[in-house]
């Protein structure tokens, strides 16, 4: 038996209480106010799930974990506290309080990020985001360019999926001071990380020919979109084995979301967002640099604490607010009161999501696009291939779409390549997925709402094109 409650029929049917109602124009509209449960009904954990996240916007099924992360009542108190002892008395705040609190923040981290040694809080740096972290070491490689320690035409290697923004940066730093880049092509639908491996060491292994020398590698660890948990071990040993200079891994979306062992993995540079799965307010990041690595970078914005190591550098640049960084003890509380701490969040993060995604393809009649092993707390589900979603703008506008007319929040995924492996004949072939994340406060309705959405478009004939003439 179906465990789940039954999808709306198609639009001929007469509807119940339960499906979209028609609207006075002949549309039929959601039922915007149902079905998501309250929030003082949702489970719990030994924490009040409802007065923690009661900020949230009502009646929007939030499915996007993964692009802002999310942000605790308790510990968005405690950063404002911190706001208001800086205006209380900013010289004492920037002078006595601001380095030691920035200190316990990374001390407190430590222990979820695989370090032990006491003196390794030297080799963590806070940084705002992900982006400023990349900027750091990106920074740091075109330096090596124009002072000659590397060639012009040496490689820098990335993956076809990483990040736009970071392409950007390494295209702006590197590329510019005289990187040839090379993106390593990765499929998608993938069915197991021997299909990045073997693209990875091809790639490697070209970018080391001719004359040149791979100096940087730019690993994810887990991929934005489309969302592929990458075997980041495995691929920094092989950068090890061809002689690479120096491993960035960027883990945006890492830490409360798979395991980091920084030490295990053993890149030279790895940083992830503690804003996205880490429940601290935007915008705080940590930049690890292995020993001996951490007094070569600097921060992007220089101040008086230049060439103090990266650590002290970015615990002051400029006059700004600092309480984000500051609150890292108080987040891990927060995980702390619930069953198995973050090991547990992360673990009952995956089973759901996984188990989402599966009712989700198995009511759209798609796939999940990577086997639950290469996936985390979130997951890519196959849209229905009678969207025809044809293109990025497409994806941007179905997500808009769902946003505004069925309030779900979920980003869309174009993936052109499989449209072009198909061929442009082939009507049916899936070329859209939606990226689903389950964090504690989601509910098993809010899934319901977007399976429930989505078979609405393909029982009315939605097709994508249908919002190209509209929003034009
Ligand atoms: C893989 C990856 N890298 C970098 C970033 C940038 O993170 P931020 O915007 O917090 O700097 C993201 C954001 O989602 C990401 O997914």
């Amino acid at each position: 038996m179906d465990p789940y409650p039954p999808p709306p029929k198609p639009s001929s049917s007469a509807p119940d209480e339960d499906q979209p109602s028609s609207s006075a124009n002949g549309h039929s509209k959601p039922d915007l106010n149902g079905p998501l449960l309250p929030l003082s009904k949702r489970p719990k954990h030994g924490v009040c799930v409802a007065s923690e996240f009661v900020h949230h916007e009502t009646g929007v099924a939030r499915l996007n974990n993964g692009s802002f992360g999310s942000c605790p009542a308790s510990v968005l108190q405690a950063q404002e506290k911190f706001q208001r002892l800086f205006l209380a008395q900013p010289d004492k705040f920037y002078f006595d309080t601001l380095q030691p609190a920035l200190e316990k923040s990374r001390r407190a981290l430590m222990p979820f990020i695989g370090l032990k040694d006491a003196e390794s809080t030297e080799e963590v740096a806070l940084v705002d985001n992900a982006t400023t972290a990349a900027a750091i070491v990106l920074q740091h490689m075109a330096w090596q360019f124009t002072e000659g320690t590397f060639h012009k035409g040496d490689v820098v290697l990335m993956l076809h999926y990483a990040y736009g923004a970071v392409k950007k940066s390494i295209h702006a730093y590197v590329a510019r001071a005289g990187a040839q880049v090379i993106e390593v092509p990765l499929p998608f639908p993938l069915s197991s990380p021997d299909d990045i491996i073997c693209e990875f060491r091809n790639s490697l292994r070209l970018g080391n020919s001719n004359g040149r020398r791979v100096r940087l590698a730019v690993i994810d660890h887990i991929t934005s979109m489309p969302c592929v948990v990458v075997p980041v071990r495995e691929l920094v040993q092989i950068c090890r084995e061809e002689g690479v200079d120096q491993v960035f891994v960027d883990a945006a979306h890492a830490i409360g979301n798979v395991e980091v062992d920084v030490e295990a993995i053993g890149a030279d540079f790895y940083t992830s967002n503690l804003h996205k799965w880490f429940f601290c307010p935007p915008a705080v990041a940590f930049l690890h640099s292995r020993k001996g690595r951490a007094n070569s970078l600097h921060h992007p914005v220089v101040s008086h604490e230049y060439g103090n190591g990266l650590p002290m550098e970015s615990g002051w640049i400029g006059t700004r607010d600092y309480s984000s960084h500051l609150v890292v003890p108080e987040a891990i509380d927060f995980v702390n009161k619930f069953e198995g701490g973050i090991e547990g969040i992360r673990k009952r993060n995956h089973e759901k999501v996984v188990e989402m995604g599966r009712m989700l393809a198995q009511a759209w009649g798609t796939d999940l696009g990577a086997p639950p092993e290469m996936s985390c707390s979130m997951v890519m589900v196959g849209l229905p291939g009678c969207l025809a979603i044809q293109s990025d703008s497409d994806a941007m506008k179905l997500r808009a779409h769902l946003r505004e007319e069925y309030k779900v929040e979920v980003p869309i995924y174009y993936n052109s390549r499989r449209r072009v492996e198909a061929g442009e004949a082939e009507p049916t072939c899936v070329t859209g997925y939606a990226r689903i994340s389950h964090q504690v406060y989601n509910v098993e309705a809010e899934y319901f709402r977007l399976r429930d959405a989505v078979i609405k478009l393909v029982n009315d004939g939605f097709k994508c094109a249908m919002l190209r003439s509209t929003s034009q």
